[in-house]
């Protein structure tokens, strides 16, 4: 198992593999800790190269109130660590939990050179070369998807860009619902409150997919205007058939938008190998009404930074707004003019465009940074198959993994869970290993073939989101890991779910909240009333 210090650098093979513990290159700037030594250099220069600029203008004097004593500094900053500290490895290849990983050392370099000057993208007076980059940037982003023509910007979130995209959607078909389905990001119902419009939940189908015919049969009604798509939903990374939803869409009148916050960037890796992912379903997304991708998820961005971009660049026309005190050193379009919300950070759009500078829209680009968690979902599946212990809940469409401990009732399977989750994160850091959980029914269970018995409403099972192209060559060793943790509880009554004849007869399970020993509980079993205690 690696330490938890510096992981050893890996060069790549051909393929793009990982060559283990090849030594660090003194000529590249290595992602993670192993390059942190070069990060220090290169934001040394870069902040060298910023007050250069600026002392162009001319010297003046620091004003005293601002000024703070270097020894109470370096006590502050020495407490701020110290709090640091109390996050999760992110940066980890057994850091396999949320949708999080540091950013793009050359994000680090590009974000900060801009934040020096603290530009607002707002507008061309509030950052008129961080604006052009934004435009830029968001140009890649739309010959990735396939738009001929398009208007878009970045946001500060994929909640936000999901926001813009659905108050258009209600501009162009007033009064209209929006469907999405069961399975889509939370924000999508979240978001039509706030815009005051219904929200449809279409139920999925076997594989947490959109059920066409339960949408088309929604369609049938005549009362949706937008269906949104979701190619790698949150939970599961599954992805909506989008060509299909486009086709049928298409024969209702209904606009499409895609929330391709996750998974829109696996456009890169879109090519139906067997170390790829589908094509059709990214490749439609060139025919939909908008899409909406998160730089910070797969871009390798720091937060905030999502996007959205439309089709039409006609859309323009739901932003107008008239605004005395600003857009004032320019004919050319303000972004403000085309966004929702006002500041937004140039120092994003910066950040941004230096790493597409270095890692460009391309399938040897990023997609060589995203195709190891995709090899890597792929080949830990395939253990889980080979495994008596461990099943899995559904083949992963993405980089995204579930699977469960084989125990023959859902309670036993979430206490399972939930002793993996908890004593992993408990171990000493250089042997600790943190996954997510999901909340599954015996609904979904039976759905997948598994034949669990359901003595409970909704129990947790494993979730791994291998979102890190270094946790490839870990797999063996994470596999191994949670059969350690699962079999570290004991002896368990264990059958091959999905293969028996008959379900198996329940052990007593109890009903509502399960726990395991010393566990937080399943969150979405907690009342409000406790969440806000
Ligand atoms: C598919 C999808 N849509 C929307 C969101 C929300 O994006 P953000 O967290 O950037 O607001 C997420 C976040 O995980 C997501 O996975």
């Amino acid at each position: 198992m690696a330490s938890n210090s510096a992981v050893p650098a890996s060069t790549t093979d051909s393929a793009g593999r990982a060559t283990p513990g090849a030594a660090a290159r003194a000529d590249v700037l290595h992602a993670g800790p192993a390059g942190y030594g070069k990060l220090a250099e290169q934001l040394g220069q870069a902040v060298e190269k910023m007050s250069g600029w600026m002392a162009g203008y001319g010297d003046f004097a620091p004003h005293p109130s601002l000024d703070v004593p270097l020894e109470q500094l370096e006590r502050a900053t020495a407490a701020l660590h110290e709090r640091l500290r109390e996050n999760y490895p992110f940066f980890h290849p057994r850091y396999i939990g949320q949708m999080l990983k540091p950013p793009h050392p050359a994000a680090v370099i590009g974000y900060v050179s801009a934040m020096l000057i603290n530009p607002n993208n707002h507008a061309l007076d509030g950052g008129p070369a961080t604006a052009r980059m934004e435009k830029e940037v968001v140009a890649q982003l739309a010959a990735m998807f396939g738009f001929p023509e398009h208007l878009g910007h970045l946001t500060s979130s994929g909640t936000i860009a999901n926001l813009e995209a659905l108050f258009v959607a209600r501009q162009i078909h007033p009064g209209k619902a929006v469907a999405h389905s069961v399975d889509a990001h939370y924000t999508h119902g979240r978001m039509c409150h706030v815009l005051g419009v219904e929200a449809v939940a279409v139920p999925t189908a076997a594989d947490g997919t959109m059920d066409l015919q339960a949408l088309e049969e929604t369609l049938r009604g005549g009362r949706i205007g937008t269906v949104v798509a979701t190619p790698g939903t949150t939970g599961l990374g599954a992805v909506d058939p989008v060509h299909e939803i486009v086709a049928l869409c298409r024969r209702y009148g209904a606009r499409v938008h895609v929330d391709a916050a996750y998974g829109g960037f696996f456009r890169l890796i879109a090519d139906g190998t067997a170390e790829g992912v589908a094509a059709e379903p990214f490749g439609a997304i060139a025919e939909c009404d908008s899409v909406v991708v998160d730089p910070h998820k797969h871009g390798l961005q720091p937060y905030g930074c999502g996007a959205v971009l439309f089709h039409d660049p006609g859309v323009a026309r739901h932003y107008l707004h008239d605004s005395p005190y600003t857009y004032f050193t320019s004919d050319e379009l303000h972004l403000g003019e085309i966004s929702l919300e006002c500041s937004r950070a140039g120092a994003s759009a910066a950040a941004l465009w230096l790493t597409l500078q270095l890692l460009p829209l391309t399938p040897d680009g990023l997609g060589a940074v995203l195709r190891p968690g995709r090899r890597a979902a792929l080949a830990w599946a395939d253990l889980i198959d080979r495994s008596d212990e461990l099943t899995l809940f559904q083949r992963p469409h993405l980089d995204i993994l579930s699977y469960f401990p084989t125990w023959r009732s859902l309670s036993e399977i979430d206490r399972a869970s939930a002793h993996v989750l908890n004593t992993g994160m408990h171990l000493p850091a250089a042997q600790s290993l943190f996954v997510a959980t999901y909340t599954v029914d015996g609904a979904s269970m039976a759905a997948r073939g598994h034949r669990v018995a359901a003595d409970v409403a909704s129990g947790r099972i494993l979730r791994s989101v291998l979102m890190k192209p270094e946790t490839e060559e870990h797999v063996p060793a994470l596999h191994q890991q949670v059969l350690d943790l699962l079999r570290s509880r004991g002896p368990q009554s264990r059958f091959k779910s999905g293969t028996g004849s008959a379900v198996p007869p329940t052990l007593p399970g109890r009903d509502g909240t399960l726990d395991d020993a010393g566990s937080g509980g399943g969150r979405t079993a907690r009342s409000v009333a406790q969440l806000v205690r």
